[in-house]
């Protein structure tokens, strides 16, 4: 052969399964994972969401069935959605002693107490008009939802909550929230908050699981505008400075730019939010046999985790736990 230029030889690191393994730089373990559970009042339901196949509603008296199967499979925290029977214009059903949340928490920290109970800490599930706060003149009024908001966050750590998830995107949540917590005694309690949540397309699904559809109007006065990206850090720079111990990317898979500002830029822990539209369209073109669903979510969680995610909310948390155990 013709004498060839000098290059990198790439490929010698790539040659066989060990040599791949050994140089590995992002890999998923189990802990990283905190699945999301929908909390439905009633008795004996297991609903699957028509547009999340493998993902139901289940009511109080199934949950610990459900709970047990997931803490077997390693995955060692949870995040609960309540979907209550009614709702009101102040969404009542948030802060109400009995609330789906509070229930479902008291219920797993008592027969799983190693179970890190995550709760999100919003309105639109129990709000009569979908918006995830109080309305006036048809717009959502910042500091009025933030007072429920924070009643909230004190009546889900009363029941058990380990962490406390606020997604409602009210100005001043994070600082409003820490207050009332360190006044009712949960100094400990900390705050994972959706620091950075977009008005997205891909929370459809989610809407049809935990039926809170806004009823009017959509959610662009509060959540983010996906065309930006330093209104990310602005956002997230003032939950840190309000208190934040964890901070939220939300959605995941078309924001791991965010992803990786938000890593870069503070110090605490990173969460993606790989959210239910990432879930749906994975699923839809799975059983469609359009792709191969094993190879494509081990690579976008990991894709996550390159991206500087430290943890991943995942619909798909109990399928990777039995893949990574294989
Ligand atoms: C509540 C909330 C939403 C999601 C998580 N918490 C819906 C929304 O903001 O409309 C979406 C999660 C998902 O799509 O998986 N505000």
């Amino acid at each position: 052969m013709e004498q060839l230029p000098s290059f990198k030889r790439h490929r010698r690191l790539r040659s066989s399964d060990a040599m791949r393994a050994i140089v590995r730089e992002n890999h998923l373990r189990t802990e990283d994972f905190i699945y999301p559970m929908f909390v439905i009042e009633g008795n004996n339901i297991k609903n699957e969401v028509p547009s999340m196949p493998g993902v139901f509603q289940v009511s109080l008296d199934l949950l610990k069935d459900e709970v047990k199967e997931v803490h077997q499979l390693g995955i060692k925290s949870v995040i609960f959605f309540g979907v209550p029977s009614e709702k009101d214009e102040v969404g009542s059903g948030a802060y109400v002693e009995d609330g789906m949340i509070q229930q479902a928490t008291r219920l797993v920290k008592k027969e799983f107490p190693d179970m890190l109970v995550v709760a999100d800490t919003c309105l639109c599930e129990y709000t009569s008009h979908g918006h995830c706060g109080v309305i006036h003149n048809h717009d959502v009024d910042n500091d009025e939802s933030l007072t429920l908001l924070a009643k909230t966050a004190v009546s889900q750590a009363e029941a058990g909550a380990d962490i406390i998830a606020p997604s409602n995107m009210m100005d001043g949540f994070v600082a409003v929230i820490r207050q009332a917590l360190d006044r009712a005694g949960y100094q400990h309690v900390p705050i994972m908050s959706y620091a950075v949540k977009y008005a997205s397309a891909f929370y459809g699904p989610f809407r049809d699981a935990a039926d809170s559809t806004p009823q009017f109007g959509d959610r662009k006065t509060y959540q983010m505008d996906p065309a930006n990206r330093v209104e990310a850090l602005r956002e997230a720079e003032s939950d840190v400075q309000e208190g934040a111990d964890f901070l939220i990317v939300k959605p995941a898979m078309s924001y791991l730019d965010i992803v990786r500002d938000v890593k870069n830029n503070f110090n605490l822990p990173v969460v993606a939010y790989n959210v239910s539209g990432e879930y749906s369209m994975v699923k839809a073109a799975s059983l469609n046999g359009w792709i191969n669903e094993k190879e494509l979510v081990l690579e976008k969680l990991t894709a996550m985790k390159r991206a500087g995610a430290d943890l991943i909310i995942t619909y798909f948390a109990k399928d990777v736990a039995k893949w990574l155990s294989e």
